[in-house]
């Protein structure tokens, strides 16, 4: 298995708290793994760590092989694209807000980019001049997802992209993430609180509790628990 991310001991300590724990394990490359786990598990914690945000107190990890640590910080949030719930917007067009990510670089976004960014998560050209208010919870999040393939990232990580939406716009987003995933080849880490979308959409799941990675694999191990604890998260989860 071709690995895109390597986690070696990972120690997160903010002051006396240990949120991530000594946590090892790797994610395999061009798949879709998902990463599910309760409520303060440590899962944002892990993204944060993962394109630079926050360093590893202890440990390391290798993203494509190499040390996060050796990697300048712009190129690393190039190659790694972070997707929030909140897709948070500046007050404006959707031209202005996907043309952001570019401009911090001191580059321009020509309209046919546009278009085509728009085109490859299916919003309609005709949604550039539109004003981000005016645009529904799934659109905002397919907005967010297109800015975030502007640099071209080789991994993609999605931090409960779909919790606030509607069960359409769910649908729509989860057959985006699996198209993106097999067009750009994009490997993709996904944090959801769904064990459906989990099983059906992931390749991989990934079971974070109190800052430890529990059971990795297939993600059909979320149908048959190796651990107590995972089972009785699992139990819980699927209700
Ligand atoms: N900057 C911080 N300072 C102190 N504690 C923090 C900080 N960030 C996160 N935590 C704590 O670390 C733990 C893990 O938080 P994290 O946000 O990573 O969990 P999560 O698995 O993403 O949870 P959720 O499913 O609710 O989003 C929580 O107990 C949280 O309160
Ligand atoms: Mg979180």
């Amino acid at each position: 298995m071709e690995k895109a991310i390597e986690f070696h001991h990972v120690y997160y300590t903010d002051g006396p708290t240990e949120i991530i724990r000594g946590l090892s394990g790797s994610i395999a490359k061009g798949k879709i793994t998902t990463l599910v786990g309760p409520s303060g598990a440590g899962k944002t914690t892990l993204f944060r760590l993962c394109n630079g945000l926050i360093s590893p107190t202890k440990g390391d990890i290798l993203i494509e092989g190499k040390s996060i640590q050796s990697y300048e910080p712009t190129l690393l949030r190039r190659k790694i694209g972070l997707a929030l719930q909140s897709a948070t917007m500046l007050s404006g067009t959707v031209f202005k807000n996907l043309s952001l990510p570019k401009e911090i670089i001191g580059e321009r976004l020509t309209k046919d980019e546009a278009n085509t960014l728009l085109s490859s998560v299916s919003l309609k050209p005709s949604l550039l001049k539109k004003n981000v208010k005016e645009l529904s919870g799934g659109e905002r999040q397919k907005l967010s997802i297109a800015r975030t393939l502007i640099n071209r990232p080789k991994i993609l990580l999605l931090d409960e992209i779909t919790s606030s939406l509607d069960r359409i716009s769910k649908q729509e987003i989860e057959e985006l993430i699996v198209r993106i995933n097999k067009e750009f080849n994009v490997t993709i880490i996904w944090i959801t609180h769904n064990l459906r979308q989990a099983t059906q959409i992931g390749d991989e799941a990934w079971v974070m509790m109190n800052g430890e990675l529990l059971e990795s694999g297939n993600s059909n191990l979320l149908f048959n628990p190796q651990t107590e604890q995972v089972r009785r998260f699992v139990k819980g989860e699927f209700q």
